[in-house]
């Protein structure tokens, strides 16, 4: 098979990132960027060996699989561009701001035999694919779950305190432990929450309590003005008499019953590229594209998981009631 052309929307932190991945990748050849800004789709194309183009639409005839890195409110846009014109699409999260453009791109590329994928890396991280190999190997049989994700600010970039642009702070960083909670529990029955605009002008505090379809049930909590300190994203879970917590990304412990040694297994020495998962969610995309079966294939984030995490955010901005 011939080598995978990818090309970049979007070229800002997270495309340098999945860039600099891919270059290692004996499946794929990088081939063109536009970002909106000329100067930084030049840099980054001289930076990684890629041709500059001067539109969207001519990145998307260029590849074979088109890498989606812009802000979150063109995501919707430019994946139905990219899966009209029938190519792979790997967008970053989130999938879509609403359920009405999250039911188009459903409804897009479907029977084409195009891979689509979500940016979800933490499914990936070792600290919570442990977690979910714990839970399948039924070490452990969860039974609430305790879980939360702040954010330090919201000013680096500028349009991350902006909810025309972001969709709101749950559209961002806390929807990486929204789509883990589905990720190692299964479809949610129902949520409970409250939230108020105190620092930004968009709803930066959350209390969310869910019930699962499994009948499990949990709590998770986010600010987006935590300062950075330690930790700003933690998961537990409670078994019977078991336990499993992450210290961010750098570390899993857990202990399976009341005689046992606690486990601990430390990550962070990896490299980010590993340790936040983002190596093995690449290596996913690439793998399904060329029809190979690996684990990591069977991890990922597939639309559906994509309109399941806007259809549960939507409820819950609709339950507090101030807008995004
Ligand atoms: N999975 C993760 O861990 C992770 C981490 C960071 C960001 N993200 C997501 O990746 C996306 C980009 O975030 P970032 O941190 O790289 O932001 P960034 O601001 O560093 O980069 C975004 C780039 O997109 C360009 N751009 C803006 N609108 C565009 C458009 N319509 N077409 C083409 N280019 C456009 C900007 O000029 C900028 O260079 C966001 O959706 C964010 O949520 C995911």
């Amino acid at each position: 098979m011939s080598p995978i052309r990818t090309g970049f929307i979007g070229a800002g932190d997270i495309a340098r990132s999945h860039a600099g991945i891919l270059k290692d990748n004996r499946d794929v050849v990088l081939g063109a960027v536009y970002d909106i800004k000329e100067d930084i789709s030049r840099q980054f194309a001289a930076e990684h060996g890629m041709q500059y183009l001067s539109s969207i639409e001519a990145v998307i005839d260029d590849s074979d699989a088109v890498y989606i890195a812009s802000p979150n409110k063109s995501h919707a846009e430019l994946t139905l561009l990219a899966l009209e014109q029938k190519k792979h699409v790997f967008c970053e999260k989130p999938f879509a701001l609403n359920l009405s453009d999250a039911q188009k791109i459903m409804e897009s590329g479907e029977g084409n035999g195009q891979i689509y994928q979500l940016g979800f890396n933490r499914r990936f991280a070792p600290v919570y694919w442990k977690m979910k190999e714990l839970i399948l190997a039924g070490e452990i049989f969860p039974k609430s779950f305790n879980i939360k994700m702040n954010r330090g600010e919201l000013q680096v970039p500028a349009w991350l305190s902006d909810p025309e642009q972001t969709g709101g702070f749950l559209f961002e960083s806390a929807l990486h432990l929204v789509d883990i909670v589905r990720y190692l529990f299964g479809d949610v029955r129902k949520v409970t929450a409250v939230g108020s605009k105190s620092i930004y002008p968009c709803v930066d505090d959350f209390s969310i309590i869910f019930e699962m379809e499994s009948g499990i049930h949990g709590v998770f909590s986010s600010t987006a003005h935590a300062t950075w300190i330690f930790p700003f994203e933690r998961v537990e879970i409670y078994g019977d008499h078991s336990s499993i917590f992450n210290n961010e990304m750098e570390s899993v412990s857990f202990c399976l019953d009341l005689e046992s040694e606690v486990e601990k297994l430390e990550y962070s020495q990896l490299p980010i590229e590993d340790r936040w998962g983002y190596r093995q969610e690449n290596k996913a995309f690439i793998d399904r594209i060329s029809g190979q079966q690996s684990d990591e294939s069977s991890l990922v984030a597939t639309k559906i998981d994509g309109y399941k995490n806007v259809e549960l955010l939507e409820s819950i901005y609709d339950q507090i009631g101030l807008g995004r």
